[in-house]
């Protein structure tokens, strides 16, 4: 799946936040994008034959030292080009505009003057809102261009030269704080650019599959299914492509959530119909388990141990020659771009063993996570698979603290099936980025009916986030917090006391291991 098959417009990264949410809204004009460097050159760019180009924001002025540039000649391409915010200065400074420190920044909702529709503006209000966050100004711009609308503080605001089909925007038509944004931006790609809106989610579907089928052929494909979204949907993907070549593995580890094993079989084994091998592998992880307390130790242990079940079950499936992974076009990005620190050994489920020799099918590696969802449901998956909640590879073992039992595990289990019960029925599923249940290692006492209790608590965990990069408590309304408690405590044998985790992240984590 490739620029070969859709109008493609690639968003030249200055380093902003926004240039994957810029990409996602051209997506969401259903218009290819990806996101390549500014150190591209202008002949690397030619060579992927975009239908336009897009500068996204970037630091704060093109003035200070090493600020980004891009490589002049790209305005010679005969590309569209459009700039955003830092995007348009570096145009307007490379073109011979001027930016200037007028000691009038802009941040946040600001009123635009549409002076001339021009290409962008076509069919909208003359005054509008649109977000702002820069510092210097755009004070002319460049000769032989026009300026299309300007803000207090902007004389240049936004301009454009459409027979050379280059365009700058001080503001950030990709937030939602720009109303008419996506309009704008999909004047850009349709007019502009003359994209195609061809990038959807069944043409999706139909390129991928046909790419599968071509690249593994006859051979076999193997896939570790972990119960989460992106293996399911790699999955049904490149089951629809090649059927009974691929066998997946599903190794249940025994530190699944309450009924999840069962739904994993009962999805792709009977409703699917796909090969499944399911290894119920609880015991070994639980011996494996026994005195492990450390957190960094458990979750080596778990993925070592679980990639040895994973071979030795993939190992019996005769000449599979490629393994199927879930991979996201955020993963692609961040790791060609910057190693994140590493705060904990994360570790993916049907991670790829360094000794076997398989050839990888990476069905999602050019997509977004709710292009994924989409996918998903337009495969048939059930909803349930679809829409859940991220849930790390180690399970509930990096949810209970201090060493994995089996009876800690079920106690975990029945108060998280509570809380996903209680979020669901509250109708907060798609609101929160993640809600569960928390295990610690500690026991406090309590009194029932008219006995003393010395049981455990259980830790409610409930955040807000974009990208789990950040992420801040959920503020849950207090009659769910009381349910939830009331019910944890009836319900769940052993368990004495809830708390609510009001920790953001940072500092705090998601998880708490
Ligand atoms: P933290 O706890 O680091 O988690 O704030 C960020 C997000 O990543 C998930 N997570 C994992 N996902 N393998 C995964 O695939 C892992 O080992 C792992 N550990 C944490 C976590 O649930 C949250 O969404």
């Amino acid at each position: 799946m490739s620029e070969q098959h859709f109008d493609t417009v690639l968003v030249v990264d200055f380093g902003a936040q926004y240039a994957q949410l810029i990409a996602r809204r051209v997506r969401e004009a259903h218009v290819y994008s990806e996101i390549v460097p500014h150190t591209i050159s202008a002949q690397e760019l030619a060579a992927r034959q975009p239908a336009g180009v897009i500068f996204s924001g970037g630091p704060k002025s093109v003035h200070v030292e090493g600020a980004p540039r891009i490589d002049p000649a790209v305005y010679d391409l005969g590309v569209p080009i459009l700039g955003i915010c830092y995007g348009a200065q570096l145009i307007a400074l490379q073109l011979g505009g001027e930016v200037a420190d007028t000691g009038r920044g802009e941040y946040g909702k600001t009123d635009l003057e549409v002076l001339n529709e021009g290409v962008l503006f076509g069919g909208q209000p003359a005054r509008q809102q649109v977000w702002m966050s820069h510092f210097d100004s755009i004070t002319q711009a460049p000769p032989g261009f026009e300026t299309t609308a300007m803000t207090a503080a902007v004389p240049a605001a936004a301009f454009e030269d459409a027979d050379r089909g280059v365009y700058g925007v001080q503001f950030h038509p990709e937030v939602v704080h720009t109303p008419h944004g996506q309009d704008i931006l999909k004047h850009f790609l349709y007019d502009a650019c003359d994209a195609l809106p061809t990038w959807t989610m069944s043409s999706i579907i139909e390129t991928s599959v046909e790419a599968i089928r071509e690249q593994v052929g006859s051979g076999r494909a193997i896939c570790g299914l972990s119960g989460g979204v992106d293996s399911a949907v790699a999955a049904a993907l490149v089951h629809k492509a090649i059927g009974h070549q691929l066998t997946c593995v599903f190794v249940d580890t025994g530190l699944m959530r309450q009924g999840e094993g069962d739904q994993v079989v009962e999805t792709f084994q009977r409703h699917q119909g796909m090969e499944l091998i399911h290894v119920r592998a609880a015991d070994r992880f639980f011996e494996r388990l026994a005195g492990v307390t450390d957190p960094e130790e458990k979750r080596k242990a778990i993925g070592e141990l679980f990639i040895r079940v994973f071979e030795d079950a993939s190992g019996g499936i005769e000449d599979a020659r490629f393994l199927v992974q879930g991979t996201l076009y955020p993963d692609v990005i961040e790791s060609g771009t910057s190693e994140a620190a590493r705060i904990k050994s994360h570790h993916n489920v049907g991670g790829l063993p360094e000794d076997m020799e398989f050839e990888l099918v990476e069905p999602l590696r050019n997509l977004f996570k709710d292009e994924v969802r989409r996918v998903g449901e337009e495969l048939g998956l059930p909803e349930e698979i679809v829409w859940r909640q991220p849930f790390p590879g180690p399970g509930l073992g990096v949810r209970i603290i201090g060493e994995v039992t089996p009876e800690k595990v079920a106690i975990l289990q029945q108060a998280d099936a509570i809380v996903r019960e209680e979020i669901r029925k509250a109708d907060l599923e798609r609101d929160i980025w993640q809600a569960f249940a928390v295990l610690p290692d500690i026991r406090s006492v309590g009194v029932m009916g008219d006995e003393r209790t010395y049981a455990h608590p259980i830790i409610i965990r409930a955040v807000t986030s974009e990208d789990a990069m950040t992420a801040d408590w959920a503020r849950l309304p207090y009659d769910l917090l009381e349910r939830l408690s009331s019910r944890i405590i009836n319900e769940v044998p052993g368990v004495n006391r809830v708390a609510y985790d009001i920790t953001s992240k940072p500092p705090g984590t998601i998880e708490w291991e």
